[in-house]
């Protein structure tokens, strides 16, 4: 009895036989077939009688002719011709496929052998059709997904390509008539001093924002006018710097050797001049070793990448910080200390980065700068220990509190005052003067970035990429670099230039969130690729370019500041001092 997956229209029956009538071995006398469609045994089966043949003892098949029968199940009985029946194979033939089948012993004689395989005709299963019908369809799926993809990636590119080939062109246009002097370089910006000249040839050879955009610190450095010492074309800050140099012993900064410190704990650590870091490679790290057996955790407040920031209690924290600071600190309570741990498991890098970071901080002093206050490193795992600001970052801050209008005060909800307000943006301006002094750039201004105290009291820190809760305000480039593009100047997202005129312009940035209660991201209105193309009209500066808008409780005086940080000139942009002094002078 063979039953089948299904109906099916059966043509013929093979019968692969042994016929060695000398050894009493013959072909079957007759066959009997009888048909099952559905439930129902068919009335008249169908019968076959082979001639005998006592001739030829090869085996050989035996076809039988089914006559279009339909069924799902097929019954034979087959008849001795002697006193032996070999069968080795039997397989049926229908419309559409050819079926094997296994033999079952026969009811009387010896056992019968099978010979899998021995028919040459091609043998299709359907569920292994069905299985390969559903892999090629999964296929298909993911390749066109994967065209999809590269497509999408390529339509994106052009994009930046066709931004930065606007500017490009405008750019050589520019260059052009700077060549013929006839032509001025554009409405505002009438006389071009040599250093622009320069930096026009820029876009001819290389553009960041084109398919090799690279990591702007890397990328600048193949730029001829900057790979000649500190005296680049246009930054205030690096003409103050050779100044400085001279003047005060401050390192001699040349933009090109910025040494980005961002990764231990996720903080970028203000971008350093390279001398500087030679300076810093000496064993002297200027703040003590404290012993960790003194601290007393109290709360985790954050995480990052390579480690965990905690609020601890210092016992005779006194003891160990610097007399200037320690007197501004209460006699000896243990104090409330924020603990900067990098996990035991970083790798060596991260190591290195961490005690990078140490000696750096270390040398900050200034009362609107984050203090480190002393460090654990004689064991595992590194610790920094830095002060603690009871009232967290300055963006969640003012996130809490509104202006003092007549709905705060009827819904009875904090605020602060825009005295207040004003008094915090000058001690993140007083911050960066002395930031700017040293000729460190911090390249993330941010309210973020800021951290507040007792009083209204602010610190200016770096924690860099690392906290999920800020990750909406750093964009990313092709999986490359990671960067806060709405705090951003032109001349960073398009250049790569990192100077403190870039730092001036985030500050603008950082005076607008202040002044709006960071009630919302800066221009949120548009998307990352619609602030990058704003970047292109602040860099062609032909009255296209976005500003951010007056805030609510925003003077007059104060919004003109935040403008004069975002001029397309980096020359004509205030330097800290003169936003302090501006701040500082405003009324309250
Ligand atoms: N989170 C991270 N560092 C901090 C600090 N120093 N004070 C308060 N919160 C912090």
């Amino acid at each position: 009895m063979f039953e089948f997956d299904r109906t099916r229209n059966f043509t013929t029956m093979k019968v692969h036989c042994n016929n060695m009538f000398t050894h009493r071995v013959k072909t079957f006398r007759k066959v009997v077939c009888f048909f099952r469609s559905e439930s129902d045994w068919e009335p008249a089966p169908v019968s076959f009688s082979p001639v005998t043949d006592d001739v030829n003892p090869s085996a050989r098949f035996v076809t039988v002719s089914l006559l279009n029968h339909m069924a799902s199940a097929i019954k034979c009985q087959y008849y001795f011709a002697d006193v032996w029946m070999m069968f080795s194979e039997i397989t049926f033939q229908s419309d559409t496929a050819v079926y094997n089948t296994t033999l079952a012993p026969p009811k009387t004689g010896p056992p019968t052998s099978t010979q899998p395989g021995d028919d040459p005709t091609h043998k299709i299963d359907d569920s292994n059709t069905r299985i390969l019908i559903g892999c090629l369809v999964a296929i298909i799926f993911i390749l066109v997904a994967i065209i999809v993809i590269i497509l999408w990636r390529q339509v994106w590119q052009k994009m930046l390509e066709k931004a930065s080939r606007r500017m490009l062109d405008d750019e050589l246009t520019a260059s052009l008539s700077i060549q013929s002097e006839t032509l001025t370089y554009n409405n505002n910006n009438n006389s071009s001093s040599p250093s622009e000249q320069e930096s026009n040839s820029t876009y001819e050879r290389i553009f960041p924002l084109g398919p090799d955009y690279q990591e702007p610190s890397r990328l600048i450095r193949k730029l001829p006018e900057f790979s000649q010492p500190a005296e680049e074309a246009g930054t205030s800050a690096a003409s103050k710097s050779s100044q400085a140099s001279t003047q005060e012993g401050v390192p001699h900064y040349a933009e090109a050797d910025i040494v980005n410190l961002q990764g231990v704990t996720g903080s970028n650590t203000y971008a350093v001049p390279a001398i500087t870091m030679d300076l810093l490679s000496g064993k002297d790290v200027a703040v003590e070793e404290f012993p960790r057996k003194l601290l007393t955790f109290k709360e985790k407040l954050g995480e990052g990448q390579f480690g965990e920031v905690h609020l601890c209690e210092a016992e005779g924290m006194q003891d160990f910080m610097d007399e200037d600071f320690a007197s501004e600190t209460s006699d000896s309570q243990p104090m409330l200390v924020a603990v900067k741990m990098l996990r035991a498991d970083a790798n060596k890098n991260a190591r290195n980065d961490f005690l990078k970071e140490i000696k750096i901080m270390s040398r900050l002093k200034d009362p609107n700068i984050i203090r480190l206050l002393a460090v654990c490193i004689c064991s595992d795992p590194l610790c920094m220990i830095t002060e603690y600001m009871e009232n967290g970052d300055l963006n969640q801050f003012l996130s809490r509190h509104e202006p003092e209008d007549l709905m705060a005060l009827l819904s009875n909800a904090p605020t602060v005052s825009y005295s207040n307000l004003k008094y915090m943006a000058t001690q993140i301006a007083s911050g960066m003067k002395y930031l700017s002094s040293l000729n460190f750039v911090h390249r993330d201004l941010a309210t973020r970035n800021c951290l507040v105290g007792k009083n209204y009291t602010i610190k200016i820190a770096d924690f860099g990429m690392s906290r999920n809760l800020y990750s909406g305000d750093y964009y990313r480039i092709q999986g490359r670099a990671v960067l806060p593009i709405r705090w951003m100047s032109w001349e960073s997202i398009l250049l790569g230039k990192f100077t403190t005129a870039s730092d001036v312009w985030a500050f603008g940035v950082t005076l607008w969130e202040t002044l709006t209660f960071c009630k919302e991201q800066p221009y949120s209105q548009l998307t990352d690729e619609q602030v990058i193309e704003n970047t292109g009209e602040f860099f062609r500066d032909q009255k296209r370019q976005i500003y951010l808008p007056q805030p609510a409780i925003c003077p007059d005086a104060l919004y003109k500041l935040m403008l004069s940080c975002w001029r397309r000139n980096t020359k004509e942009r205030p330097s800290f001092q003169e936003i302090h002094r501006t701040l500082l002078e405003c009324p309250d």
